[in-house]
């Protein structure tokens, strides 16, 4: 009896849980026998190649794309019986190519991540403004709050839209490659900013990113997917890891990444 509660006490300290996933387009197989789990306020970075299955895998944890084979366990919930998806905050890949010449501020896009609650014409209610200065705040942006989001940065826009993933207050938030439009001087900062709310708010991150150059620095726990998860472990073990395990780890050659990060190349 007792074995059996500390098991699931186990589980319940997993915010996923993934079992033996595998995931195919039509024939091609693009994820393949996936177990990874992933403890509350944590913050992991899956790294891997471009078309790596890192986006899919993503999508799947979101429930954007059906499950085919394996399980996924969300706050110790099966997927297909899950409904809470406010706990989840997402930021999509394509949120960096998201059309700036729309006349927005950044407040009305922070809030747009509201509309689920209030519906998209309804007036704002105090609360609800104070939910989206809140999360401007968190982000460092609430001194822009009137500015056009067309008027700022790469790196600005996406805090912003972090901020519209954080108004519905998520326990756990899911980037997909949230560096890539952000300069390079800024990114360092962007990081900080994530560990803040990583550290401060308690809230369990999850990222996805192609570039590992100094990425276990930034993370406690790093994931290499190719396909397959080739690793999976803390950042210091990642650190560990020699150059012929890392491209072990990676499933390809890390020589060549290594100079490709060198020329700052993407
Ligand atoms: N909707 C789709 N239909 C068919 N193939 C897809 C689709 N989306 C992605 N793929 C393919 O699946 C593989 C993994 O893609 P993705 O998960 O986007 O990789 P990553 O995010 O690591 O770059 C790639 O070969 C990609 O071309
Ligand atoms: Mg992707």
């Amino acid at each position: 009896m007792i074995l059996k509660i500390k098991a699931s006490e186990q589980m319940m300290s997993s915010i996923i849980e993934i079992k033996q996933l595998t995931y195919r387009y039509d024939k091609d197989t693009v994820l393949e026998n996936i177990n990874l789990s992933i403890a509350e306020g944590s913050f992991l970075a899956i790294v891997g190649p471009n078309g790596s299955g890192k986006s899919t895998l993503l999508k799947l944890i979101l429930g954007l794309l059906k499950l085919q084979k394996g399980e996924i366990h969300l706050f110790g919930q099966d997927i297909n019986k899950f409904k809470d998806w406010q706990r989840i905050g997402y930021v999509s890949q394509k949120a960096n190519s998201f059309n700036t010449d729309f006349p927005a501020t950044v407040f009305e896009v922070a809030a747009s991540g509201l509309t689920k609650r209030i519906g998209m014409f309804r007036r704002i209610k105090k609360e609800h403004e104070d939910k989206v200065l809140a999360a401007l705040e968190a982000v460092g942006m609430k001194q822009y709050q009137s500015r056009n989001i067309g008027e700022l940065s790469g790196g600005q826009q996406q805090r912003v839209f972090i901020a519209r993933a954080l108004v519905s207050e998520p326990q756990l938030l899911i980037l997909d490659e949230p560096t890539v439009g952000v300069d390079a001087e800024n990114v360092n900062a962007f990081y900080q900013m994530l560990d803040e709310l990583n550290k401060n708010k308690g809230i369990t991150l999850m990222l996805v990113t192609h570039d590992i150059g100094s990425i276990s620095e930034k993370v406690s726990h790093v994931a290499c997917l190719n396909k397959r998860l080739h690793f999976h472990g803390d950042s210091k073990e990642f650190e560990n890891l020699r150059m012929e395990d890392m491209s072990k780890a990676y499933g390809y050659d890390m020589q060549l990444l290594t100079h490709h990060h060198e020329y700052g190349g993407r």
